[in-house]
């Protein structure tokens, strides 16, 4: 689960995802199902993937009240996604369920998926959490405040933008899993995203792992952009 570089599969159909990943010839990769493809292929998605020896990242960023989280948790556990998360603002509660969940619906002599809680999306900026969320504080105050709920609450790990997992780390313990969107190489557009970073500056911040979805997926060469990142995330000199 650490120091991996997960490839956001933000894809309409099952089609499209295998296409893509034909270009990496048989590599295992992790990668990420976010709602997108999720909503349109399913369930089955997920099993397809882990028989092509891909470890999963099931983004459906749960939120809702605890019983409905850990029935739902129950039945993504039997899935065999490698990880999966909630929204940190659902509570403790919620957190807890989901957890028990994960940990009910998951078949004897298996490991429980992991399961982080997303703090402020990497779309958020302080402004608008201010303005809409009727937060006062920093950004930063928020994200370590659901983060220390997040631990206290059983969750493996937090989503959070590079920017947050350093001090994350130093006061949470590198135990504690810190998974970073919002990732772009300087010569990438930024899109919607607010909270960027560098793959080199994840890696210096002490990050756990990454998520990269269109700087690789909508690249010409998504393989070479890949490559590129890797290098730069796991520090290996290009020259
Ligand atoms: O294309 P891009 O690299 O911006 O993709 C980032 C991926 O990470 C998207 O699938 C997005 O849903 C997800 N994500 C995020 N911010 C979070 C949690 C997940 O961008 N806080």
């Amino acid at each position: 689960m650490k120091n991996s570089l997960i490839i956001a599969l933000d894809f309409a159909s099952k089609q499209e995802v295998f296409q893509f990943l034909d270009r990496f010839e048989g590599e295992s990769l992790f990668v990420k199902v976010g709602m997108e493809l999720f909503y349109q292929e399913g369930p089955a998605i997920i099993s397809e993937l882990k028989e092509k020896n891909h470890q999963v990242f099931l983004d459906l960023k749960l939120h809702d009240i605890p019983n409905t989280v850990h029935k739902a948790m129950k039945g993504l556990a039997r899935l065999g996604a490698d990880l999966v998360n909630v929204h940190a603002a659902g509570g403790s509660e919620m957190m807890k369920a989901a957890i028990a969940g994960l940990e009910a619906g998951t078949p004897s002599g298996l490991v429980r998926p992991r399961c982080i809680a997303v703090t402020q999306l990497t779309s958020t900026s302080e402004e608008q959490m201010r303005a809409e969320q009727l937060i006062p504080v920093s950004i930063e105050e928020s994200v370590l405040h659901y983060a220390s709920v997040a631990q206290g609450s059983g969750m493996d790990g937090v989503v959070c933008s590079t920017w947050e997992a350093g001090k994350i780390r130093s006061e949470l313990g590198p135990d504690f899993l810190t998974v970073t969107p919002g990732i772009r190489l300087s010569s990438d557009a930024t899109q919607d995203q607010k909270r960027i970073a560098t793959p080199e500056t994840a890696r210096l911040a002490g990050v756990s792992s990454i998520v990269v979805g269109r700087p690789i997926t909508q690249a010409s060469d998504p393989v070479a952009s890949y490559k590129r990142i890797k290098e730069a995330w796991e520090g290996v000199s290009l020259t």
